[in-house]
């Protein structure tokens, strides 16, 4: 049987330190943490699979009694030596396939549902989504979600899909000066960015631009509703997740494993919820 204490310590792998969702869902894990009596090393994949080995691996070798990873992909056969030799893993911002993992995570699906719902509401119809790359299962679940509720609509809405190379406030604003380079006929009217980091980069680049007004011209929704999101120039309307919950809750799940008899896998799923500010107001 496992003793809690000092010496208990816990492996975190995030996807991305920069991302302030990251930095709050880590704090969120080291308050309940610290509840626990349990020490946390956090490692950075930086979306990197081979980083993401590498942490895993080192936390292998330092015999951590659990290990907290938000994954690079779905792809969990590097977790399995962790799992063969008892130590308890828990898959925080993502739910997996099989069940041999517990998971604390947000139905991304349902976010990218609200997503369109919100812009068709507002009137929009010429819709664009600004993603990452399609391999993290979070971006891809949030454009399935969105592009399904625009079918079921029938409204003449039409969904042109950016695969961007990275989730951040540069490559939002790299494909944000490239719409507003197009002429104004050729313009999507509401953009529909997978994180806050694009969303802030799209309206940066929309409003550097002088000829796009935000919302009137195109209304910008992000996800994750960073701090941030609410003192960008045009405040920003955001799909909210609770990333702070699912730190403190994943931290929960995995100490109840520890010390509890039933170490049964559990999945914790949150809904995540529309938060309206002004970048999407209606015209
Ligand atoms: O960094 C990747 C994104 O996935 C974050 O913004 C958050 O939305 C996570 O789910």
């Amino acid at each position: 049987q496992l003793r809690m204490g000092r010496s208990t310590t816990v492996g975190m792998i995030v996807l991305d330190v920069g991302n302030p969702f990251f930095a709050e869902l880590a704090r969120g894990a080291e308050d309940a943490a610290l509840e626990h009596g349990l020490a946390i090393i956090l490692g950075n994949s930086n979306h990197s699979i081979s980083r993401e080995r590498t942490y895993v691996d080192l936390f292998n070798e330092r015999r951590v009694a659990g290990l907290l990873i938000s994954p690079t992909s779905d792809d969990l056969t590097a977790l399995e030596p962790l799992a063969d030799q008892g130590t308890t893993v828990v898959l925080v911002d993502q739910r997996p396939d099989d069940s041999r993992f517990s998971s604390v995570s947000v139905d991304d699906v349902y976010g990218g549902r609200l997503a369109a719902q919100h812009l068709l509401e507002i009137q929009r119809r010429r819709l664009a989504f600004v993603g990452g790359p399609s391999s993290i299962p979070q971006v891809r679940d949030r454009l399935d979600g969105f592009r399904a509720v625009v079918s079921e609509a029938g409204a003449p809405a039409r969904v042109e899909a950016f695969e961007g190379s990275a989730l951040t406030v540069l490559e939002g604003r790299r494909i944000g000066e490239q719409l507003a380079a197009r002429p104004a006929a050729d313009r999507p009217d509401a953009v529909f960015a997978a994180n806050d980091l694009l969303a802030i980069g799209l309206e940066q680049a929309f409003l550097m631009s002088g000829t796009i007004r935000v919302p009137q011209d195109v209304a910008i929704l992000g996800y994750d509703d960073i701090a941030f999101a609410q003192s960008a120039i045009v405040p920003l309307s955001s799909i909210r997740q609770p990333a702070y919950e699912l730190g403190h809750r994943s931290v929960q799940t995995l100490a109840r494993q520890f010390t509890g008899s039933d170490r049964a896998p559990v999945q914790l799923e949150f809904l995540p919820e529309l938060v309206q500010r002004q970048s999407t107001a209606p015209a």
